[in-house]
């Protein structure tokens, strides 16, 4: 008999005989030495030794015992457990489609029994802007709403909202509890249409538009070479981080179209007053403000991988490996800076089980890329799903495409690569159904989780009506062994 948990623990020694774990007496030790998150459990035939640092590691020692007891009978053995990487983290998109605070909480919950610690809240986009603001009150009159439902689905009725600062304290609790940090994500200056929606001056040329109601990547950005620009966002950041006691804090900087910069006299001006070479570097420059900023109030930045392509990105960022054809974050982690990987064709969980099957995900090694050398591969710092919500309205439609595949994303991120094992875990997930039900999260049937390769060419096929790029075809069609 093996345990039964989720993420497998690391080191698992079994001494032979049996007992009933639940009724054993426990006893806590603790040891100054270990790491935080570090525990070690010895199960004997009446008592139960947890060791760890301190509160953490005893949390999650407990996560791991809750298991073992649904088990009943277990083997005496020594657990000796540590996870593979510090940063654990799963995303969600709260601006194109909004989920309610109780649908969050459920999802937090899921995401805590497997050990994940850090909740990246996605709280504007082009489409909606998702979190009570005081200094600015057009944000929430204006930016919070738009006038189409479904992207593109044929309802226009108005749609929207944002979350108040009491509920987003409520969450940062919740979250406390179980150990998971939350870094709100104010994503600029690309993906920013909502917030020009309600204040156009801060665009390049000033004209109004609407707040989106489709998915895309979008011209107007925020004017770079607008000092009221830079005010605003240090103003919008002052106010958030009041609500989020963490270290980090990300700033986006994702898919930011350059036509509207290239254009605009201001940004031009800029370019030059900096010496900068382009409307790339303009970015790097725009970025780093930002991030002087944020260090001026004891943060630091994470920031999507477009940022690196300036070459001036503050080496102190943390990088949010998502899509980096070449290979920018392993050379950056390979010169000392930090890298999370969320890595679009395996961890981007809003794609359909047929583009990534549930073993894709699990097989993904975030250090597996042989650009990665020995000092890039240490700074990789963990792993992170992202859910998108153009296409999910609902929060049944999310517990389809998140659940299993988020759980085996925590895996890869406690267990190490040469103690995970497919099948170990596809028996161990399919147990998880009446926990996460309980939830209220319906978890993708068994027979979802990893389509054959027909029905995966057919989904691929209705994909790529709208989205033609040559590496998702040849993802889906040339499958690697590990695919
Ligand atoms: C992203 O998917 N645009 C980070
Ligand atoms: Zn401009």
């Amino acid at each position: 008999m093996t345990l039964n948990v989720i993420p497998k623990p690391n080191t698992v020694e079994y001494f032979g005989g049996e007992c009933w774990a639940k009724e054993n007496k426990i006893t806590y030790k603790e040891n100054e030495f270990y790491p935080d998150e570090y525990y070690c459990i010895e199960i004997t035939d009446g008592e139960t030794i947890i060791t760890t640092k301190g509160e953490k590691g005893r949390y999650y020692a407990q996560l791991t015992l809750d298991q073992i007891y649904e088990m009943g009978k277990v083997p005496l053995c020594k657990i000796i457990d540590l996870p593979a990487y510090p940063y654990r983290g799963f995303m969600i998109d709260s601006a194109r489609h909004m989920q309610s605070i109780d649908e969050i909480k459920a999802y937090i919950s899921a995401a805590a029994k497997y050990k994940f610690n850090t909740f990246h809240w996605h709280l504007c986009d082009d489409q909606g802007f998702r979190i009570e603001i005081e200094k600015y009150p057009e944000l929430n009159k204006k930016a919070s709403w738009r006038y189409g439902h479904g992207f593109g689905n044929g309802n226009m009725s108005k749609y929207g909202g944002f979350y108040t600062k009491e509920e987003i304290k409520d969450v940062v609790a919740f979250c406390k509890e179980r150990y998971i940090d939350v870094i709100p994500e104010i994503d600029m200056p690309g993906h920013s249409t909502a917030v020009i929606a309600a204040y156009p001056e801060l665009s390049c040329n000033g004209k109004e538009i609407p707040v989106q109601t489709k998915a895309g990547i979008f011209k107007d950005i925020l004017c770079a070479g607008n000092e009221d620009v830079y005010k605003f966002c240090c103003d919008i950041i002052d106010e958030v981080i009041e609500l989020f006691p963490y270290e980090y804090f990300h700033i986006g900087g994702d898919e930011a179209p350059k036509a509207r910069w290239c254009q605009c006299e201001k940004c031009q001006k800029k370019i030059r007053e900096e010496n900068l070479k382009n409307e790339e570097e303009l970015q790097g420059y725009f970025s780093n403000r930002i991030i002087e900023h944020l260090k001026s109030k004891g943060k630091k930045a994470i920031a999507w991988n477009e940022s690196l392509n300036s070459g001036l990105v503050d080496g102190e960022t943390v990088i949010s490996q998502w899509m980096d054809k070449q290979h920018k974050c392993e050379e950056y982690a390979n010169k000392g800076g930090k890298i999370i990987a969320e890595e679009f064709y395996h961890y981007y969980l809003d794609y359909e089980y047929g583009m990534t099957p549930l073993k894709k995900t699990y097989s993904y090694n975030p250090i597996g890329s042989d650009k990665f050398d020995y000092i890039g591969k240490r700074n990789v710092i963990g792993v992170e799903s992202p859910v998108w919500t153009e296409y999910i309205e609902d929060f049944d439609r999310m517990s389809y495409m998140c659940f299993p595949r988020l759980i085996a994303v925590a895996e890869t991120g406690w267990t190490l690569e040469k103690y995970k094992d497919y099948e170990s875990f596809k028996i161990r997930v399919k147990g998880e159904k009446d926990f996460l039900k309980s939830l209220g999260i319906t978890m993708a049937d068994e027979k979802c989780w990893d389509p054959d390769n027909g029905t995966r060419f057919e989904v691929m096929r209705d994909r790529l009506k709208s989205i033609l790029d040559p590496d998702m075809i040849r993802a889906t069609l040339f499958p690697n062994k590990n695919d």
